[in-house]
């Protein structure tokens, strides 16, 4: 039906005829001239409508907002004085001799020139995807996931699918439940990843593994978490984390030169102990300058209990985090609002202090817990935190995983408010993270039940699951984690050690993951692999603020589309065919 695409159109096609379909984005009427701009998916062109065609004009008078329509017309230069360098076509337009308007469009229930709030976006996203910013984001990505197989492609990668109706994938989150027809009262999960069966297929030995793939995770959600996502999932054998690292590392690289024409360079290692202190988060955002400085060991014998319990505690952490020269433009309302967004991370409280001037000693210092702090830790904070005039120091003082998560927020808050964060590409691998937390009581798996363990004997992890570091290593890109992946087990022994940690006893383990310990048993080679949230890594590329601005039709914050009105209730012959009851009222 077309010739050209209204964004191909330049001054090398002058006075050729061309064939256009598309929309109508704008009409204008001026000087007894029709002007329109008509996009498609590739851009906009101006299109002139000459009222000495009669017919035409009768036609293109009747033209509105979003009518779907084809031209014929004829590719000119617009004089000197009329182009428009902020559009792509703007030394050209079409002069039109045929029009047909292929479908009409209602009066749209969206203002795209307005703010338009994102639950009405979503509710008419088929028209919101053609906004040229989104449907920008869509092709970017569409790049993005062509350039990722063809890379992978080349280095020996087997794209191969695994199921969607699974068993439970233990990734953290709670599973996507459906219900089997023919198994009554069983139920299949939806996988939150490929994990295991990756795993297996390199057991089958199939050495080099990906797939572009959905998964789905019912959590709570938040910019960058979607239930349902996009992974690049790539797994290996006989590959160290060091060459897993480099391939994806390599991959990442190649994307960013390729398609943001930027050159990335190596990536920096950051242990996760080290991100914990200094950035107080495991996806350091290394463009943001402010950096927490730990200052217990100054404070075990002060008498104020805020800082010295924490401070004399194995647990806790006193961390100071200092914003140079922001003493007098932080105000005592803006220190109540810090002090209130740190609770919501679970801080008890925000103790400050104002350098106003060093060399009047105490007199030059204002702090609701100077009187607390005597001289000699005093002069320790200082010199440590190499404060100066006008700098302004907060504190937080808690169990360690309390103090990072607050002070970390914090230092993320103060450095977009004073537009600290540089412009810039920061990249880095985290490593070397601990293979189990403790919440009430019991250890959890810090990634996954399957990663390995570095340097201990399944008797010596069982002996100190504590100590023990994972062999895991994280992607994070401008303070977001846009992939994950470990060494595994494949040592039918070890991964019976990790499951009695984490408190999965044998019965359970052989329930839950028999067919992989099984697996284990019959020559598994050393495998290795990793994960990028694809919806992650475009949002960075595209520079969007959330990872539904580069899904066509994301859910909203309440997991719910408000396109198709789903989740939805099921029709009682089809529950009762599954077996299924229901417990709640429609209306609840
Ligand atoms: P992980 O759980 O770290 O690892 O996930 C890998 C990457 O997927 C992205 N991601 C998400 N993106 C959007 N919405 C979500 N809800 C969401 N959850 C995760 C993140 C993350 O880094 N099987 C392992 C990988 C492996 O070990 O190979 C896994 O799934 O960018
Ligand atoms: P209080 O003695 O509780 O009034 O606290 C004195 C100062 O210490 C106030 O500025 C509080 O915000 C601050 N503060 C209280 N608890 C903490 C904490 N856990 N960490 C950091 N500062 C705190």
């Amino acid at each position: 039906m077309r010739s050209h695409y209204c964004g191909q159109l330049n001054t090398d096609l002058v006075d050729q005829t061309v064939t256009l379909c598309g929309w109508v984005n704008k009409r204008r009427d001026l000087g007894g001239l029709i002007f329109i701009d008509m996009r498609d998916r590739t851009g906009l062109v101006q299109v002139v409508f000459d009222p000495d065609q009669q017919e035409l004009f009768a036609t293109a008078n009747k033209l509105r907002q979003e009518f779907c329509i084809r031209l014929v017309g004829t590719v000119r230069a617009r004089p000197d004085h009329q182009v428009n360098a902020t559009m792509a076509t703007g030394a050209v337009e079409v002069m039109a001799s045929e029009l047909e308007i292929i479908s009409r469009a209602e009066p749209l229930p969206i203002d795209f020139n307005q703010q338009v709030s994102e639950e009405q976006r979503l509710r008419y996203r088929y028209l919101d995807l053609r906004r040229p910013q989104m449907s920008h984001n869509l092709q970017f990505r569409a790049k993005v996931t062509s350039n990722v197989r063809r890379f992978l492609d080349q280095q020996g990668f087997l794209d191969i699918e695994t199921p969607m109706l699974t068993r439970a994938t233990p990734e953290g989150a709670r599973d996507y439940l459906v219900p089997s027809r023919t198994h009554k009262g069983k139920f299949f999960a939806l996988p939150q990843s490929p994990q295991l069966f990756k795993q297996l297929l390199m057991m089958s030995g199939f050495d080099r593994y990906y797939q572009i793939v959905k998964c789905f995770r019912d959590e709570d959600l938040r910019a960058d978490r979607q239930p349902e996502f996009t992974q690049i999932d790539i797994e290996t054998s006989f590959m160290s984390a060091e060459q897993v690292m480099a391939v994806t590392e390599a991959m990442v690289r190649q994307l960013f030169a390729e398609l943001l024409q930027v050159e990335l360079g190596d990536f920096p290692r950051m242990t996760w102990h080290e991100a914990m202190r200094r950035f107080g988060s495991d996806k350091p955002d290394l463009r943001n300058p402010l950096e927490l400085v730990d200052v217990a060991d100054l404070l075990k014998n002060v008498e104020f209990q805020v800082f010295a319990g924490p401070a004399n505690d194995p647990q806790g952490r006193v961390a100071a985090l200092k914003v140079p020269a922001k003493a007098e433009a932080i105000s005592r309302k803006m220190i109540d609002e810090y002090t209130n967004y740190v609770g919501i991370y679970g801080a008890k409280g925000l103790a400050w202090m104002k350098i106003n001037d060093l060399a009047a000693g105490r007199d030059g210092i204002q702090s609701p817990v100077l009187k607390f702090i005597p001289d000699d830790a005093l002069q320790g904070i200082l010199a440590r935190t190499a404060a100066v005039d006008g700098d302004i120091i907060f504190f937080g003082a808690d169990k360690a995983t309390v103090v990072a998560e607050a002070m970390g927020a914090l230092r993320l808050k103060l450095g977009q408010e004073f537009g600290l964060v540089s412009d810039e590409w920061r990249p880095l691998w985290v490593v070397d993270f601990p293979m189990f937390e403790q919440h009430e009581g019991r250890w959890h798996a810090i990634h996954h039940p399957f990663t390995a363990p570095v340097g201990v004997s399944p008797a010596e992890l069982q002996a100190n699951p504590a100590a023990a570091l994972s062999n895991a290593y994280d992607m994070v890109l401008n303070g977001v984690e846009v992939g994950g992946g470990s060494v595994r087990i494949h040592n039918h022994e070890m991964q019976q050690v990790v499951f009695d940690i984490l408190g999965i006893g044998k019965t359970e383990a052989e329930e839950k993951f028999g067919f992989l310990l099984e697996a284990l048993k019959y020559g598994a080679p050393p495998h290795a692999g990793l994960a990028f949230g694809l919806d992650r890594l475009v949002m960075l590329m595209v520079g969007a603020q959330s990872i539904r601005e580069v899904i066509a039709f994301p859910k909203t914050t309440t997991a719910a589309c408000v396109l198709t009105d789903a989740p939805g209730f099921a029709n009682p012959e089809a529950l009762a065919e599954l077996s299924v009851a229901v417990t709640v009222k429609e209306s609840q």
